[in-house]
């Protein structure tokens, strides 16, 4: 039995409690309410579709074809509109090249209304540092994308898309349509694992597939969050089931990672061990973070390497799964261009039966085709910045610093002030000719300026070699009864899965 003094001190602890929670509630409120109004002041001299009380835009947005509604404003509203995320987060959007340029050429901070749902599972990587910081880790991480260290991996490439093909050969006996992404989702999965901790010939063990696991869970898990307004405080989402998961499968990740770095850490110190990387075919990412040293030798911190480590399997694997995809889908859906591609890869190819890191350079209409489907499909479709210091547009009007900025790749994209029939698939507009006489940041699937993607050499060389190889295993065709439906969820995906119906082309077509 509680005592009658404890019980009311218990009660009387409750009510200070609330009321503490109130006040703190309140304070909070008032926060919100003058930032809001902040944000919306700044942009008065921006006019944009009529916004909800509450939902702001997330209405329209949450829906599908919300990205092609997000065109068609920005048809109505030229240059830029304000974007409401919910009553309080108001970025401008933007989707013209001079107001790109204007925000995307300096090194802003990202927003961190967006970027601190990832700081659990990545932390602070190079995707979310800003400052000194980032530019330190920048400068170290650079070399890993180093040609000779990026040559090798068009084996790593080959050998993990001929996995997957084989797979597909199985699936493809039985005359129907399947869904690709999914399948591709592994295959960049597995890639990346084998260039990050360097997992040679022997596959993936028992533990890699556990961590495997964790890193499709919290992309998922991740997604859903971002979508749903209930779960954007980190306390109450601990609290849900699903943030419970996220939290389990963060750890998952994070143990993996440490355990692998430990590893190679204690096989460094050990000299035969040492010997053995030095002469390995060729170096990892996780090889060249522990060789990173700055100027003043210092290296970087368990920490720092887990959350690059991590920043890298986020960042490496879920965009050139959408990549990958939705280019299989555009070749499904002109049977022309594939055609071409097959041809010019087969011509590269000649009687060898590997592609080798020359070749990359000479693929140059297959090279055309993926910018042309970047272009349509940006794999990344919207980036977002807050403002350190004011900006000035091109057409007079600015924006003091504290703003928050939406650049909507995608929107941009289909600017038809910029690209004319935006709708077309046309590679030929990625000829040299005619890039040389387009504003530089018309076309920004990897974003541009000093925090644009570090591994767009690295996708880019994926994305050759393993469509390469598809196009040469298989003929891709739509399945008219299940065209795939856009939804952008921190990548660009499909709603329903990319479903294609895949012909083999048999031993003497194919390789
Ligand atoms: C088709 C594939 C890819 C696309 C479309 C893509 C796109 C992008 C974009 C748009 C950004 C800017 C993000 C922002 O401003 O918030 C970015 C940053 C970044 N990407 Fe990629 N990416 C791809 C593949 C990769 C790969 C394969 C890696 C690593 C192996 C990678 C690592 C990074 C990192 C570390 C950053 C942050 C860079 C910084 O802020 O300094 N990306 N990427
Ligand atoms: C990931 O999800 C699968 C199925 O939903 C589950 O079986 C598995 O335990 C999860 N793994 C982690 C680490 O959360
Ligand atoms: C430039 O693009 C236009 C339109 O896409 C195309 O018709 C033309 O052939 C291209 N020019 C070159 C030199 O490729």
């Amino acid at each position: 039995m509680v005592p009658g003094f404890l019980s009311l001190s218990l009660s009387r602890l409750g009510l200070w409690a609330s009321g503490l929670v109130l006040v703190l509630g309140f304070f909070k409120l008032i926060h919100l309410l003058l930032r809001k109004q902040k944000l919306a002041r700044a942009m008065d001299s921006f006019p944009g579709p009529p916004t909800h009380w509450l939902f702001g835009h997330t209405l329209e947005i949450q829906q599908t074809g919300s990205l092609d509604k997000v065109v068609s404003w920005a048809h109505q509203y030229p240059c830029a509109h304000p974007l409401w995320f919910g009553p309080f987060i108001g970025f401008l959007n933007i989707y013209e090249p001079d107001f790109a340029k204007a925000v995307y050429s300096r090194g802003d901070p990202k927003a961190s209304d967006v970027y601190d749902f990832f700081l659990q599972w990545i932390g602070k990587g190079l995707l979310v540092l800003e400052g000194p910081k980032w530019f330190q880790h920048r400068k170290l991480l650079t070399p890993g994308f180093h040609y000779d260290v990026l040559k090798p991996y068009v084996s790593v490439f080959a050998e993990s898309t001929r996995i997957m093909l084989d797979k597909w050969e199985e699936k493809a006996r039985e005359d129907k349509c399947f869904d690709i992404f999914c399948d591709v989702g592994q295959m960049a999965l597995d890639t990346l694992m084998k260039c990050t901790f360097g997992k040679g010939d022997s596959g993936l063990g028992h533990r890699d597939s556990s961590y495997y696991l964790a890193v499709s869970n919290l992309t998922l898990l991740m997604q859903q969050r971002l979508e749903s307004f209930q779960y954007h405080n980190d306390f109450i989402y601990w609290l849900t089931p699903h943030g419970r998961r996220f939290l389990r499968a963060c750890q998952v990740a994070h143990d993996h990672t440490d355990q692998v770095i430990r590893e190679r850490k204690a096989a460094l110190q050990d000299e035969k061990e040492r010997e053995k990387i030095q002469n390995r075919r060729h170096l990892d990412f996780l090889d060249i973070l522990l060789g990173a040293r700055d100027e003043d030798g210092i290296k970087l911190s368990d920490m720092d390497l887990r959350s690059e480590v991590d920043t890298f399997m986020f960042e490496g694997h879920d965009t050139t799964t959408s990549g990958i995809s939705w280019f299989l889908y555009c070749m499904a859906l002109y049977p022309e261009h594939q055609q071409r591609c097959r041809e010019e890869a087969l011509e590269i190819l000649g009687d060898r039966d590997a592609f080798q890191w020359d070749d990359l350079g000479k693929m140059t209409y297959l090279t055309m085709c993926i910018k042309e489907s970047f272009r349509l499909y940006p794999p990344v479709p919207q980036v977002y910045r807050q403002l350190s210091k004011p900006v000035t547009f091109v057409d007079g009007r600015s924006l003091p610093a504290g703003s928050l900025i939406s650049l909507h790749i995608y929107a941009l994209h289909r600017n038809s002030a910029v690209w004319p029939d935006p709708e077309v698939f046309d590679p030929l507009r990625f000829s040299p000719e005619n890039v040389s006489r387009r504003h530089p940041f018309a076309f920004m699937p990897f974003s541009a300026g000093p925090r644009n993607c570090i591994g767009q050499q690295f996708a880019m060389n994926e994305m050759k070699v393993v469509t390469a190889l598809c196009l040469l295993r298989f003929e891709f065709s739509l399945d008219p009864s299940r065209l795939p439906i856009k939804i952008p969820q921190l990548i660009l995906r499909s709603k329903n899965g990319i479903h294609l119906h895949l012909k083999p082309l048999g031993p003497g077509s194919g390789k």
